[in-house]
């Protein structure tokens, strides 16, 4: 049975345009990742959808005077279109208001209560007289008790990325009303008897995790070894979201952070049904079936306690009953990438929105920058100088230029056709075995996410290349000796081939067109398409990903001489600085 793998992606709050800092942390590393494994042979099940439930979507319709569908519904579409423009290849991208959704989270749920793990208990919360409501999550703001930030939301603070109660919030007000004069009351509530986990969750992070990020576990051991875990609750006094499914609580709602992680799971049994195979999922999910799946996390920093404390422990206790779903693998959780000194925000309006930016850039461009530059470890400070520097002093000279004049040179001074090479000397030997061994190297370096030295490596063979043909400088040589001029170049066409593979998870787009000029019909990747599915919700869209046709294997191909090539044109548009934000100016 081939290998499987999940890429579980964080899931977007659709309030909004994602912008390039949300793109390089979550949302593109995890699409390289699935392109090099399903290329390796895996099968790979990427899934994620659109977090269309809680406070954001919420205070976002207030602001725009839409319904909280209809705002859903509208950044949903946003976000699909820019996978598509980005090549983001979810084998399912879909969203929380699904009947799908809605039934596997209220069986989690129900779950829940049965073995014991979800509790009801009343709960004391902000309440704001001067609307007669409760304040859920982001309807209220106030001081992190933690670290003094003046912003903290209710749920969650942004700067130190703390989890606490909202009642331990300083100076709180008012989302609603902008009143700072809240009253504290007691509300129902079911909880998750997290402190029950405390033990399992430091039993289950004690092994195997070697292969964890130091930020990501380091953050989840200091977190489990204060044994501080208590209940927190998972229902909120709101009118949009999942429905409760034990008892009656028409005016209340399953959390958003409940349900979204629960998406991990659901989406896998929603493309197993879409795909006509209903059971399918069990092959990446049910550990009964198979305990090796390995499952990613791929998401943003501001995500890990959700993602490598809460979520597993809800897990774990979903386990306490009869069937049993695997834990994740790896968290593969990214810093931020800055831009101007502070966090990108919307309301210091340093926000790139993507579906912005890729109006005006090559998606390859912003796939290979965001890469070279990701925040893998530390925080990354982004400027527009260094986005036009890396897209043209490395991208395009280093891979662009090599593979236009080498094509260009074959296509024009040997019939539009790969000559077939004489005997190889042991220069020419040794250099394709350098870079015929890139499939162990950089392979082994996408395979263990680290995606940023995966880059290095293949631009360093990229630069071997072009070191080659100076060398060799077939351009001249043609003069005196056709036969040895041949065969430099079928030599550097055979590891431009196989360099199109190693760049292939990077940049899909311009290695598909390499591999066409090269003469190639089979296409080296799938199809995305999106479709809208009926359920008894209403109409969603998906996007969807078909790669029934893709020939990409990891594996060195064999240019065969004699073959047609196709008219080169350039991979790569060279960025002018006019045409580059804040670069304009120094004209
Ligand atoms: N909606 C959350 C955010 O944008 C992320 C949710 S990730 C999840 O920060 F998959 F766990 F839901
Ligand atoms: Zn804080």
């Amino acid at each position: 049975m081939a290998r499987k793998i999940l890429v579980g992606v964080a899931w977007p709050y659709v309030n909004g345009e994602k912008h390039i800092g949300q793109i390089a942390g979550a949302y593109l590393p995890p699409d390289i990742f699935a392109r090099y494994q399903r290329m390796t042979g895996a099968d790979v099940l990427m899934v994620s959808g659109s977090d269309t439930h809680g406070t954001p979507i919420m205070l976002k319709a207030d602001a725009e005077g839409l319904t909280y569908g209809e705002v859903a519904d509208k950044y949903h579409r946003l976000f699909v279109d820019g996978c598509l423009k980005m090549g983001l290849t979810f084998d399912l991208y879909t969203h929380t208001d699904t009947q799908n959704h809605w039934d596997v989270t209220q069986e989690v749920f129900t779950r829940h209560w049965e073995t014991g793990f979800i509790y009801k208990a009343a709960q004391e919360q902000w309440y704001d007289p001067a609307v007669n409501k409760f304040l859920a999550d982001r309807y209220v703001e106030g001081i992190c008790p933690f670290c003094g930030y003046p912003d903290a939301r209710g749920d969650q603070c942004d700067n130190c990325g703390r989890l606490y109660d909202a009642l331990e919030l300083k100076n709180p007000r008012s989302k609603i009303s902008g009143s700072t004069d809240l009253e504290v009351r007691a509300t129902e509530h079911f909880f998750l008897d997290m402190g029950k986990m405390n033990e399992p969750l430091l039993e289950w992070i004690k092994e195997g995790k070697e292969h964890w990020r130091p930020n990501v576990i380091n953050f989840t051991r200091g977190q489990l070894e204060l044994r501080e875990l208590h209940g927190r609750a998972i229902t909120r006094d709101l009118d949009w979201g999942i429905t409760i499914p034990i008892g009656n609580y028409p005016e209340k709602r399953i959390y958003v952070w409940y349900d979204a992680v629960i998406g991990y799971y659901s989406a896998a049994v929603e493309w197993a049904k879409l795909a006509g195979a209903p059971e399918a999922w069990r092959e990446w999910w049910d550990a009964d079936v198979n305990p090796d799946a390995r499952l990613y996390n791929f998401i943003g920093k501001d995500n890990i306690p959700f993602h490598t404390i809460i979520w597993p422990g809800m897990l774990i206790g979903y386990n306490f009953g009869a069937s049993h779903l695997n834990l994740p693998y790896d968290v593969p959780a990214n810093e931020y990438l800055n831009l101007g000194g502070g966090k990108f925000s919307t309301s210091r309006g340093n926000v790139i929105g993507w579906n912005t930016v890729l109006a005006t850039y090559q998606a390859d461009a912003w796939r290979y920058v965001l890469t070279a530059v990701a925040p893998e470890t530390a925080d990354v400070e982004f400027t527009w100088q260094d986005f036009m520097d890396r897209a043209n002093n490395e991208l395009v000279a280093n891979w662009g230029n090599l593979v236009n004049r080498t094509l260009g040179f074959a296509f024009k001074r040997f019939d539009g056709v790969v000559p077939a090479p004489g005997v190889l000397d042991a220069e020419d030997e040794a250099f394709l075995a350098e870079i015929r061994a890139g499939f162990e190297s950089v392979g082994a370096l996408y395979g263990a996410v680290k995606l940023k030295a995966a880059l290095l490596e293949v631009r360093r063979l990229s630069q071997r290349v072009n070191q080659y043909l100076n060398d060799r400088a077939p351009w001249k040589m043609i003069v005196t000796d056709r036969d040895r001029a041949a065969t430099s170049i079928y030599v550097a066409l055979q590891a431009i081939d196989w360099l199109k593979l190693l760049w292939a998870p990077i940049l899909p787009h311009s290695s598909e067109a390499v591999h066409r000029l090269l003469g190639y019909d089979q296409p080296i990747f799938g199809r995305q398409y999106t479709e809208e599915v009926v359920d008894a919700r209403g109409v969603h869209q998906v996007l969807r990903y078909d790669h029934s046709d893709a020939t990409g294997r990891w594996e060195p191909s064999m240019l065969p001489p004699g073959q047609t090539l196709r008219e080169p044109a350039a991979l790569f548009i060279k960025l002018e600085e006019e045409a580059v934000p804040g670069l304009e100016s120094k004209q």
